[in-house]
């Protein structure tokens, strides 16, 4: 059987190489800073202008505002979905435009603001995303740090209960704690949130504060 010649244009030969020629840290200690960044989609033409932050290193830093204003954007920007326009985003004091993007996401633990579980069991959801062999010990604690041990022993299975779309369904806030947990025992350097409205209400106050003590 013949296969068609694929030819690689000379503009994506260079990008695999300048891809291969990328930073790959075996560590990151996790200090994130953006500098006068814009930002926009095409469809909302003035998200950021001029923003900046710093997020020390092992500091839990909850990223609070209206709907709309941006928060998500921010999490995007620090784990490379999109670029700035103008500005620079740095992590450990060097622009992450110069790490290889899979080397930089491996440190990166993101819990998105309505995660989805695929389908598979609660300990598979949670494991998902480390390479070796999870001892139990370990996968608990990270479901106890994500305040998520007590309501999965609850469940008909436990560990073993079935979910994602034809499995159980989980309450937000459940589904978050999964992700949370899958974030703490991939044991990252940075580790995005992505779960913050505005606190208009108590409720809401009290899970910010549960967010940031957890990670
Ligand atoms: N993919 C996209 N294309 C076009 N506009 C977008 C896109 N994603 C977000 N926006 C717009 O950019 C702005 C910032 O959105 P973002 O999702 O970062 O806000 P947020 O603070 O996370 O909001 P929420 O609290 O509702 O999650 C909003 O006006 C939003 O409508
Ligand atoms: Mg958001």
């Amino acid at each position: 059987m013949t296969y068609p010649k694929v030819r690689m244009q000379s503009g994506q030969f260079l990008q695999c190489w300048i891809g291969l020629l990328k930073f790959k840290p075996d560590k990151i200690i996790g200090h994130v800073e953006a500098h006068n960044v814009d930002f926009a989609y095409p469809a909302r033409p003035d998200v950021f202008k001029g923003f900046s932050i710093i997020i020390g290193a092992g500091k839990s830093t909850a990223l609070v505002g209206p709907s709309g204003s941006g928060k998500s954007t921010i999490i995007g920007l620090i784990e490379r979905f999109y670029d700035p326009f103008r500005g620079i985003v740095k992590i450990d004091g060097l622009d992450i435009r110069s790490y290889n993007l899979r080397s930089l996401r491996k440190h990166i633990g993101l819990v998105s603001q309505e995660p989805t579980l695929f389908s598979g069991t609660v300990r598979q959801n949670i494991t998902d995303g480390t390479s070796d062999n999870v001892d139990e010990t370990e996968l608990i604690e990270a479901a106890k740090a994500a305040n998520a041990h007590n309501f999965i022993v609850g469940l008909e299975n436990g560990y073993d209960t079935w979910c994602g779309d034809r499995g159980l369904h989980l309450s937000g806030g459940q589904k978050q704690r999964i992700a949370i947990a899958r974030a703490i025992l991939k044991n990252p350097s940075v580790v995005g949130v992505n779960a913050i409205e505005y606190p208009s209400n108590v409720d809401h106050f009290i899970r910010l504060k549960e967010i940031c003590n957890l990670v």
